[in-house]
């Protein structure tokens, strides 16, 4: 079994007029098709910078990518919106909803850089809030107008509306009371159930225990839970001593033989 994500010797230096922040260091982690994995460590350890990199809104400074095969720094912009419209739902930290749109529209939002058509955007979106429990009667409202709870469930909602095999939560449950976080988890456990990939971002041991495998971050580093596939070499390196080949039969770009 080929892992869906996995990263090998990643690194992520910030480069500012004050110098250069050098956030991850060495970061090498796989995971598995339908796997559950918590990511913790302590605030300001690099967890949001990994998952921005694991969603391909950020790139390694150093250090390889592949997304399902894919060499992720191999893919232009236009093939990198694609790859994370088709693949990723991403449940954002601070939520990312835009306050003046309403919840239906926030969680159509995402539909906008796929070929589904219009007519269907709607019930895409309504299925995505049947799934994480969010009462009709609040659909309509605009995002300002909800609890931390609610908000909470409309970023899932949108994270799921494209039906990505993967999802990546950065703290989904950091703002909820323990009855609301016990209900996101439970949306998190039946995704799971239906085949997803779940990548979760958490402070709280509890919520961490609940995941297949959890992965401890400290200072930039993996410091417990990582599995890298053994592979005696580099997938890249295994590409390149490839005989060769006629150029009909290569790969697509960036598809790891
Ligand atoms: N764009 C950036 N430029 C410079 N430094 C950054 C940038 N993004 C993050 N950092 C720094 O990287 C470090 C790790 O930040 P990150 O957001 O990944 O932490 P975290 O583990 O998610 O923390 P928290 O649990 O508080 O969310 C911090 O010191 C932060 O200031
Ligand atoms: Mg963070």
């Amino acid at each position: 079994m080929r892992p869906v994500i996995d990263i090998r010797n990643v690194h992520r230096i910030f480069e500012s007029e004050a110098g250069c922040a050098h956030i991850l260091h060495n970061v090498s982690l796989a995971v598995d098709p339908g796997e559950f994995v918590a990511i913790t460590g302590p605030s300001g350890s690099g967890k949001s910078t990994l998952m921005n990199i694991l969603g391909c809104l950020d790139k390694p400074t150093a250090g390889d990518y592949y997304l399902q095969g894919l060499n992720v720094a191999e893919l232009d912009d236009d093939e990198l919106t694609e790859v994370r419209a088709l693949s990723i739902g991403f449940v954002f930290q601070s939520f990312n909803l835009l306050p003046r749109l309403s919840v239906i529209e926030n969680v159509m939002l995402p539909l906008a850089y796929t070929n589904v058509p219009c007519s269907q955007r709607e019930m895409r979106a309504v299925h995505a809030l049947q799934a994480v429990t969010l009462p009709v009667d609040h659909w309509d409202h605009r995002i300002s107008e909800l609890s931390g709870g609610q908000m909470q469930r409309v970023a899932i909602a949108r994270a799921l509306v494209n039906d990505p095999p993967i999802i990546l939560a950065d703290e989904p449950t950091g703002n909820l009371d323990s009855a609301t976080g016990a209900l996101v988890m439970e949306t998190f456990h039946k995704l799971q159930e239906r085949g997803k990939t779940i990548i979760l971002i958490t402070h709280d041991p509890g919520i961490a225990a609940e995941a297949d495998r959890a992965v401890t971050i400290r200072d930039g580093r993996i410091h417990d839970g990582a599995y890298i596939p053994h592979t005696p070499r580099t997938l890249r390196s295994a590409v390149d001593s490839l005989p060769m080949i006629s150029a009909s039969a290569n790969p697509p770009k960036g598809v790891v033989a």
